[in-house]
């Protein structure tokens, strides 16, 4: 688990944060702004994922923090989505031409210039004012998809205007109430996205100890999440409902694909059994996620289910993965496992977090950059050449690869 930091400048920062009664994120944000000289203020400079982690973590208010990076239980999926890559190893090839490397997708309505989509992320405004707005002004202008939360803290029709064009899938928790799926689903429509990405990892609630801790220190209370009656704008007008279903069985993705003419993808499967399940239900494609470690604390990383998922897909339909992502080297091993793209959620936040929209772009500059240098460094020039051959499972995660990051 991730212990909340007890150190002083983060004491002298809750104090000065004033009324224990009501605070805004911009209130926080202009007192942690000039205490944050030792830390690098431009976006560009930030050198990697972990370091924009660590300024996040200076910026945000500490109950969002340790909403953001929870995980459940112990924490166990979430440390295994990391330690899962380090089970893979790359098998590069030489003195292939390299001069040019095409990294476009173009699936189920999702065309970008990066195999990398922000996966969807609840109550981003939480970490900066830019919130989902942010994020879509960042993703498109670095020509990325985006996968847009039922629990964004901005309507979908503003986040959609701010993609400038380019489209974006919508995440669904399908409520206990049909009809408010149904609206949801319309809604989405409506708005322009061509694929729902239905989420079926959290029938059954989770424990967020990590979460609870960071908020023991930081009581204080946010109207942006709290107050009182305050919906989000996915449910706006809607009755009030659960935000999901135990009792949903597969038999409900035909009844989604009745209610809307999107392309339905579940998000949250993590075997070969239910990827199967999803074939014959009539899904368009599959995320292999676990929340990214938020969901059933199975220990498994994801990156080490996406095999087995793949096996039994059998190309019928697209597969993504998320979980984990931090490196471009990440990225490489679950296409050439066989992934059709990838999904990153905290390393966005952690952008939009430290530097707002500027920091979402910096994040995908780095990964798109990590990426690319992969690609070559491997002697690939498009997605379409990645296979297994260009890995190797060693069967057996290596705690010593990681020096400069312990989740
Ligand atoms: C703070 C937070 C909120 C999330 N909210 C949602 C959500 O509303 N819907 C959803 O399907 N997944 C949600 N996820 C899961 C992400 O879509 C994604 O699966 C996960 O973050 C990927 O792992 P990573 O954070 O290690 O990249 C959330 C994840 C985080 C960290």
């Amino acid at each position: 688990m991730s212990y909340p930091p007890s150190n002083y400048r983060r004491a002298f920062l809750q104090f000065l944060a004033g009324s224990p009664l009501l605070t805004t994120y911009e209130a926080f944000a202009a007192e942690v702004e000039e205490t944050l000289g030792e830390k690098l203020t431009d976006p560009s400079q930030v050198i990697n994922i972990f370091e924009m982690e660590d300024i996040a973590r200076e910026k945000i208010p500490p109950a969002h923090y340790g909403y953001l990076i929870s995980g459940t239980d112990s924490d166990g999926s979430l440390h295994a989505n990391r330690m899962g890559y380090t089970r893979f190893q790359i098998r590069p090839r030489r003195l292939v031409n390299v001069r040019n490397i095409d990294t476009s997708i173009n699936f189920l309505g999702a065309e970008a210039g990066s195999p990398i989509f922000t996966s969807p992320v609840g109550s981003c405004g939480g970490f900066h004012k830019d919130s989902d707005i942010g994020v879509a002004r960042a993703t498109a202008a670095k020509n990325h998809h985006m996968i847009l939360s039922t629990q964004a803290s901005d309507p979908i029709e503003d986040v959609m205007a701010a993609r400038d064009g380019k489209g974006m899938w919508f995440q669904l928790y399908s409520t206990n109430r049909w009809e408010n799926t149904v609206a949801m689903l319309q809604r989405a429509e409506r708005a322009g996205c061509t694929t729902v990405c239905f989420t079926i990892d959290l029938p059954s609630g989770r424990n967020v100890e990590t979460q609870t801790l960071w908020q023991r220190v930081d009581d204080r209370f946010c109207e942006e999440c709290h107050y009182d009656g305050k919906q989000k704008p996915m449910m706006e007008g809607l009755p009030p409902a659960g935000l999901v279903d135990p009792a949903l069985t597969w038999d409900v993705i035909g009844r989604m694909k009745d209610a809307t003419s999107m392309n339905v993808m579940v998000k949250g499967l993590e075997t070969a059994e239910d990827a199967d399940a999803a074939v014959r239900a009539g899904c368009d494609g599959i995320i292999v996620s676990n929340h990214g470690g938020r969901a059933t604390d199975t220990g498994r990383g994801t990156i080490e289910c996406l095999p087995e998922v793949i096996a039994a897909v059998r190309g019928r339909i697209p597969v993504m993965v998320d979980g984990g992502i931090r490196r471009g080297t990440d990225v490489f091993k679950a296409l050439a496992l066989g992934a059709t793209a990838v999904g990153i959620g905290r390393p966005y936040c952690w952008g939009l977090g430290a530097f707002g929209q500027a920091g979402v772009e910096r994040v995908l500059d780095l990964l798109d950059r990590e990426f690319r240098i992969t690609m070559g460094g491997s002697g690939v020039t498009s997605l379409a050449q990645l296979s297994n051959d260009y890995i190797l499972d060693t069967g057996m995660r290596n705690p010593d690869e990681f020096t400069s990051f312990v989740p």
